[in-house]
């Protein structure tokens, strides 16, 4: 006998998403309701107007967009923490799955000089308490004029992953350190962003 009704998963072990495990437990468990299968319109938009860049993918889960921009001809590295999100890529991802490094982003040290951190589900996958640690870290690993581009997810419910941020909290938090210089709706998010995302472009000051 179990108390948990047939029609739904039994509870996650692993709360806590600062920790590797919480997002192997749910790639394991199949449990990824942010992963869309493929290369979301604005991203394959804004690399068909853009040189090749020299590429971070922080917190890559599947990965669908590194095999994308290698396939024009850009330097991608892809990192993420957990194991599990690791083995997805990489299964997925044929020639390209070399560049998927398991790394944890607060220590991973580019290789190269970065000219693009692509960011997608990533900020909003990790306490709010740590955000400010994150842009720390987008704007130590980006000389001037690089470019942090992505979706970034806006919402006030205080639960989360996904964490949601107002556009107040995102102005001061990469203001410091960056210029906006896109921003613009989305038209093709997945059910968990839907009307609460938007494709911006911030230049390193
Ligand atoms: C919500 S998923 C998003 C995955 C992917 N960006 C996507 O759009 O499908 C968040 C990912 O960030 C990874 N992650 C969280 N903290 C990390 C860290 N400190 N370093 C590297 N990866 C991290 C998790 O393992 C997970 O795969």
């Amino acid at each position: 006998m179990t108390d948990v009704p047939a029609n739904r998963p039994a509870a996650f072990a692993m709360r806590d998403p600062r920790d590797p495990a919480f997002w192997d437990e749910r790639f394991i468990r199949g449990f990824t309701p942010w992963d869309r299968g493929g290369v979301p319109q604005a991203l394959s938009d804004f690399a068909a107007h853009s040189p090749p860049l020299v590429t971070l993918i922080p917190g890559c889960g599947a990965a669908y967009e590194l095999a994308a921009l290698c396939e024009l001809g850009w330097n991608v590295t892809a990192i993420d923490f957990s194991p599990a999100a690791v083995e997805k890529a990489r299964a997925q991802l044929g020639p390209w799955q070399e560049r998927v490094v398991e790394a944890d982003f607060f220590k991973y040290d580019p290789p190269q000089a970065l000219q693009l951190i692509y960011e997608r589900a990533f900020l909003c996958a990790l306490p709010r308490t740590m955000w400010p640690q994150v842009a720390a870290r987008y704007a130590q690993l980006l000389p001037p004029g690089a470019l942090l581009a992505g979706f970034f997810f806006f919402d006030v419910n205080p639960k989360g992953p996904p964490f949601g941020i107002t556009a107040e909290q995102l102005d001061a938090l990469l203001t410091p350190h960056f210029e906006r210089i896109a921003d613009a709706a989305v038209a093709d998010s997945i059910a968990v962003f839907e009307g609460k995302e938007r494709w911006q472009v911030w230049r390193r000051k």
